[in-house]
Order: C-alpha cells, then sequence, then structure tokens
C-alpha cells in the first residue's frame, strides 16, 4: 500500500541527453512533496511582526538521488511561508549571502515604494541587509516575494529565490474553509538539469526545460487524508503556464486567485496559471477510496514534439480517513465595486521571435529603463488598460505593482465567470491576445514596475515604470 511504504531508493538512471539529464529517466513520484516551513518572527510587537531572512546557497534532493545547489531564503527551496494578517504589520530584514545583488519584491502587495524591491533598489552580494516594511492595509491576499534584480532576476529565481507570503483576515478566516494542515501552499514550476543533476540556466530556455518541481521537489508524491484540502497553487516558472487538473478529470472547486477568494466559489475542471498566477482551489478527497492514487496533470496544449513529463506535476495519494468539519460556503466575499473609469491607455508587448536567442523585449516600442518614467498616474485615479500581446507566437503575460486589477474583457468579450471574475495582480495573454484592466491606483506615490511575468523577457527588458503622482 502507497501509505505505510516508505519511498523507495532513489532510481534516477543518470541517462543524459544533449541538453542534461534526460527528464524522461527520472524516477517520479519517488520524493516526497514537503509541506512548507512556516518561518516564525523573530519578535512580535503589539503592531509589528519582524522576520530576519537570508538568502544563501545550499544544496537540495531537487531530483532523487542527486544534491543539487539552490538559492535559498533561510536555507528553504523554495523559500518559507510568511503568515500574515491584515492590519498587522510585517517588517523582514533580508540579508543577502549569495555572490549577486537582489531586491525582494512582495508581489501582489501594496507597499510604499522604498520596500518594494524595485530592479534598482539593490541589496549589495556578500552580506548585505536591507529592510522592508510590508503594512499589510489591504484585505487578505495569496503572495509570494521573489527576486527582482534588474537583468538577473531570472537567473536568481531560477534558482530559487521564491517565497509564499499569505495575507489573512477575518473575512477569510470566519468561513470554515480548510485551515491549518489542510490548506498547503504548492510551488509549481519547470527546470533544466545538467548531467551533474545542477540546475542549467540559459536565456529563454522554455523548451529545455522539462523538470517539473513542486514545493522543490521533481514530480513528488503527497499524502492526503479523504477529506477537503485547500491548496494554493502558485506559478513560480520563469516562463511556463500551467492548465492544472486532476488526473481523473473530475472537478474541484476554485475559490480564490491572485488577490484572494472569489465572490462565489467555482466548480470547475481545470485551471490556467501564467507565471506569477495564484489558484485557491478546494479538492474533495471523500470521494475516493483510501489506497488510490490520484495525479496533478498539467493539459495545457503543448507544442508537438513535446515530451509527456511536462504533463505531470505530482501525485496525490490517499493514504487514510479523517473526520472534516470544513465547509465551501456558497458566498465567499463581496468583491470592491468598480468605480467609473475616467483614464484610458493602451500597452503592447512585443518581444524579437525571430531569432532562437530574442535580442529584445518591448512595452510600447521601449525596452526598461530605470531612468525613465513610461506612465504618470494621478493618485486615486480609476483607469482602463487595454494591454496587448503582438507577438505572432510567444504568450505573454502582464503584471502591475501597488495595485489589484480586475479583468474586464479578454478577446473583446467581457469577463463574467470563473478564476478572472476575482481580484488579480497579473493577467496571461496568448499571442495576439487583448485584455482590458481596471485599477484604482490609491495607496502610495512614487514609482513602481508594470511588466512581463514572464522573468526571462523581464530580464530582456519587457518592463516599465508608472509614477503614482
Ligand atoms: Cu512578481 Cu514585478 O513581479
Ligand atoms: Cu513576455
Amino acid at each position: 500500500s502507497p501509505s505505510s511504504a516508505a519511498a523507495p531508493a532513489p532510481t534516477t538512471s543518470g541517462a543524459t541527453t544533449a541538453t542534461g539529464i534526460d527528464p524522461g529517466s527520472i524516477a517520479k513520484y519517488v520524493l516526497k512533496m514537503p509541506v512548507l516551513p512556516h518561518q516564525r518572527p523573530r519578535r512580535v510587537s503589539f503592531t509589528t511582526d519582524y522576520y530576519r531572512m537570508t538568502m544563501a546557497e545550499a544544496y537540495k534532493e531537487v531530483i532523487p538521488g542527486f544534491q543539487t545547489k539552490v538559492n535559498t531564503f533561510n536555507g528553504s527551496f523554495p523559500g518559507p511561508v510568511i503568515d500574515a494578517w491584515s492590519g498587522r504589520r510585517v517588517v523582514i530584514e533580508q540579508t543577502n549571502k549569495l555572490d549577486v545583488p537582489t531586491s525582494v519584491h512582495l508581489h501582489g502587495a501594496h507597499v510604499p515604494s522604498s520596500s518594494d524591491g524595485g530592479p534598482m533598489d539593490l541589496i549589495a552580494p556578500g552580506g548585505g541587509t536591507k529592510t522592508y516594511t510590508y503594512p499589510n492595509e489591504q484585505t487578505h491576499a495569496n503572495l509570494w516575494f521573489h527576486d527582482h534584480a534588474h537583468h538577473i532576476e531570472s537567473e536568481t529565481v531560477y534558482r530559487g529565490l521564491t517565497g509564499t507570503y499569505i495575507l489573512r483576515d477575518q473575512v477569510e478566516a470566519r468561513l470554515g474553509l480548510p485551515s491549518g494542515k489542510y490548506d498547503i501552499p504548492i510551488s509549481v514550476r519547470d527546470a533544466r538539469f545538467d548531467a551533474d543533476g545542477q540546475l542549467h540556466f540559459e536565456m529563454d530556455d522554455f523548451f529545455n526545460r522539462q523538470v517539473v518541481l513542486a514545493n522543490g521537489k521533481a514530480w513528488p508524491y503527497f499524502e492526503v487524508a479523504a477529506r477537503k484540502y485547500r491548496f494554493r497553487i502558485y506559478n513560480t516558472a520563469n516562463l511556463r503556464s500551467f492548465q492544472f487538473a486532476l488526473g481523473d478529470g473530475s472537478p474541484f472547486t476554485l475559490i480564490g486567485t491572485d488577490g484572494g477568494l472569489l465572490a462565489e466559489p467555482y466548480v470547475t475542471t481545470s485551471v490556467l496559471l501564467s507565471p506569477g498566477e495564484r489558484a485557491d482551489i478546494v479538492v474533495d478527497f471523500s470521494r475516493y477510496p483510501v489506497g488510490t492514487e490520484l495525479e496533478l496533470r498539467n493539459v495545457i496544449t503543448q507544442a508537438p514534439g513535446t515530451p509527456p513529463d511536462v504533463n505531470q506535476v505530482l501525485q496525490f495519494r490517499v493514504t487514510r480517513t479523517e473526520r472534516d468539519h470544513s465547509v465551501v460556503p456558497a458566498k465567499l466575499r463581496t468583491l470592491p465595486a468598480l468605480r467609473p473609469a475616467t483614464v484610458e491607455r493602451s500597452f503592447s508587448l512585443l518581444m524579437d521571435e525571430s531569432s532562437q536567442e530574442p535580442a529584445w523585449a518591448y512595452i510600447n516600442g521601449k525596452e526598461y529603463d530605470p531612468d525613465r518614467i513610461d506612465t504618470t498616474i494621478d493618485y486615486g485615479t480609476t483607469e482602463i488598460w487595454t494591454v496587448t500581446n503582438d507577438n505572432k507566437i510567444a504568450p505573454h503575460n502582464f503584471h502591475i505593482h501597488l495595485v489589484m486589477f480586475r479583468v474586464l474583457e479578454r478577446g473583446g468579450v467581457p469577463v463574467t465567470e470563473g478564476a478572472e471574475t476575482g481580484l488579480k495582480d497579473t493577467v496571461f495573454l496568448r499571442a495576439g491576445e487583448t485584455v482590458k484592466l481596471q485599477a484604482t491606483f490609491t495607496g502610495y506615490r512614487g514609482v513602481y514596475l508594470y511588466h512581463c511575468h514572464l522573468f526571462d523577457h523581464a530580464s530582456m527588458g519587457m518592463m516599465a515604470q508608472m509614477q503614482v503622482v
């Protein structure tokens, strides 16, 4: 039975190809998916939780039988979970023991520009520190943190500089959703390994990154009880989008996305996440007998010739029955009303796809320049942004710092149901697609970024700045 047996000995055959370890030779479902460690504050005051974190390298078993050098926050790959409460401040002192500069951005958070982790606001390598203050003056949300140092974040993130930050509030806590050890964040990404089991990084190397990692392990398994679980799935990949589905095609319940809960639960058989996006789902395993093995799969349409491995993510094993008092209420929250918009703008995303290694990536015809303000916004304004992916093949997405937005339309069609009805900070754009977004620019004044969240594209220049004045 899968319940009692310890994981079999690592069996990666080590078969290699010109691009490193053959993903097909890596034994699947032998490593256990870890529950990410929850970081404890080092000090707690009446208003504030104080944390200390160190970015440093470490060796981890990411694929069976190898020790892989990775980047960590506090020794964890991916980084630990910060549990924050709306209305309570979090202060994190970050120390950079890597040999490259870093900048820690809290993705989806409304924070003063001085704590936003901008691309030029760097922490020196070899022991530099910076203290970030997060006011948490926003409602519950599935946030995360990652490096944003200009031009190099694609590699530092790829090597592991990401972490989870769950912001809770009373509205959410009252609902009775699965909680505690039944509320599991899962960070999913892809990677490529050299023959010696080390992470291989090349810019825009999408097709060769065919090993899928969940919470830092290649194709792990995860033991569950036959009851409801809440999984907060984060796509932390540099370039790959995943469309998550259960192996038997059965439905699950999408309860939230980037900016927290949807207004109502949405029953679906799959959810699509481009890099940076989050899905908060409830899976009810009570319909499965103990002993069931069930995959979490990636059902996105792959380019012809892509090996099947990227369609597998992890395996759930139902190992026991357990009582379940959790519920998914029919009404989850009231989303803020849309204010009338007074400003409209358009943004075009385009990168060179003529060569194998794109040389440039633009927003509105320009590469990111830290000395240029691309968009000036009056504080408090509600704006509609029309964003178009002008590429013929390449997908992009669009992330705005400082605010949560609403997706009004996709391809000219109003968004009325599903994952894009909630509060979002990142939105997917297939080649040729257009979305219409609405946001109200409040919270803080200052300079903030908007960019494609395919990290390699952002590193190549698909990034711009707005100043809220
Ligand atoms: Cu998660 Cu500017 O990004
Ligand atoms: Cu892009």
